[in-house]
């Protein structure tokens, strides 16, 4: 019987599940069984892997996480990593490898196939929703629904004690959960790493939104960098960690400092990556998965499967891991639409 591997690496989020199960239902159904790789590339290095079937994925549809574990392992940056995989491939009898991940695990999958010809499909997945030649990533809808829920509470708070809120969530270098977020919150600033916060323009806006309302809501991503960024700790695949800048604490001060209202900061972190997936996570995840075990089948390897419209097919993964999908000039003119209108409509008033 032909043998597929399956591995899920870099930061989890809510849909890896329901892209395991169908990826095993499906192989299954075409004849394949399928191990599951532990832990990432981590467990293609050691060669850790356990069968998965059908009965074992079965219920797995609406859990968060993924059973699989994950790490952020690099094979490229450990010693003979490489070659480690390469010959685990060999010794655990795979045809092919399922690789989920975003630009990190799937640029990894991406070298395999390009220097070793290593017959790998990837699924995409990240609650950041940075990977170029797919729509949308699983685990985005996700994070940005506990991202609106998070902002609304502190809405409610913030009303109660005449407060400008922060709220600072994830997404790395890319925005899209911060605008997603600030945008379906009704937001009154959104600070996206793709724009230079302007500290006139944010605090002149709060303060007229507070004016109006009794609260004023900001959306603000991670990875904003408010004029202080130093030296910052990396991880394997040269990433900075984060969390350690603070910066839904160091706005609140600003803004406080600058308007003189109470503000006050909240950061949901790793909240967004738990839980349930999203209905609309549930089926992406479902249908990529689907059509990763039909490309293995197709034999067409080196491919990531994308969503493209309502269509999933395969994209070469090299397309969809040399730049990184971040958001366009286009959002920024909907942002600024909708947050500059409410003052411009106020002034007129
Ligand atoms: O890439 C997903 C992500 O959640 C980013 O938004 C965030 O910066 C990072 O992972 C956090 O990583 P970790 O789980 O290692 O703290």
């Amino acid at each position: 019987m032909k043998r597929i591997g399956i591995l899920t690496g870099g930061g989890d989020c809510p849909g890896l599940n329901p892209a395991i199960r169908s990826v095993v239902l499906k192989a299954h159904s075409l004849g394949y069984e399928c191990l599951g790789i532990q832990e990432g590339w981590k467990g293609m290095i050691s060669g850790s892997a356990k069968p998965l079937k059908p009965e074992d994925v079965e219920p797995i549809i609406s859990w968060g996480g993924t059973i699989l574990g994950t790490s952020r392992t690099n094979p490229y940056k450990k010693e003979g990593g490489t070659q480690a995989v390469l010959e685990n491939f060999r010794k655990l009898s795979l045809d092919a490898l399922v690789a989920m991940g975003g630009e990190d695990t799937l640029g990894v999958a991406s070298k395999l196939f390009r220097e070793h010809n290593a017959r790998v499909v990837g699924v995409p997945k990240t609650m950041d929703n940075d990977l170029s030649a797919t729509d949308y990533t699983f685990g985005f809808d996700t994070a940005v629904t506990v991202a609106v829920d998070a902002a609304q509470r502190l809405l409610d708070t913030g009303r109660s004690h005449r407060r400008i809120m922060v709220l600072e969530v994830m997404g790395r270098h890319a925005g899209w959960v911060a605008l997603y977020t600030g945008i379906a919150a009704g937001a009154d600033y959104i600070c996206i790493p793709e724009r230079k916060v302007d500290v006139t323009d944010m605090t002149q806006r709060l303060k007229a939104a507070h004016g109006r309302k009794n609260v004023a809501l900001v959306v603000a991503s991670e990875a904003i960098d408010l004029g202080d960024v130093k030296e910052e700790k990396l991880d394997e695949f040269g990433h900075m960690i984060l969390k350690e800048r603070g910066v839904g604490e160091k706005l609140s001060e600003l803004i406080q400092k600058a308007t003189g209202i109470e503000t006050r900061a909240a950061v949901i972190g790793h909240i967004q990556r738990g839980g349930p997936p999203t209905l609309f996570d549930r089926i992406l995840a479902t249908r990529v998965g689907l059509r990763a075990a039909e490309l293995v089948h197709e034999g067409r390897f080196g491919q990531m499967v994308a969503l493209r419209g309502d269509q999933v097919d395969g994209v070469p993964l090299e397309e969809a891991t040399s730049k990184l999908k971040t958001v366009p000039r286009e959002w920024l003119d909907i942002v600024d639409a909708l947050t500059g209108t409410r003052v411009l409509a106020r002034a007129g008033a």
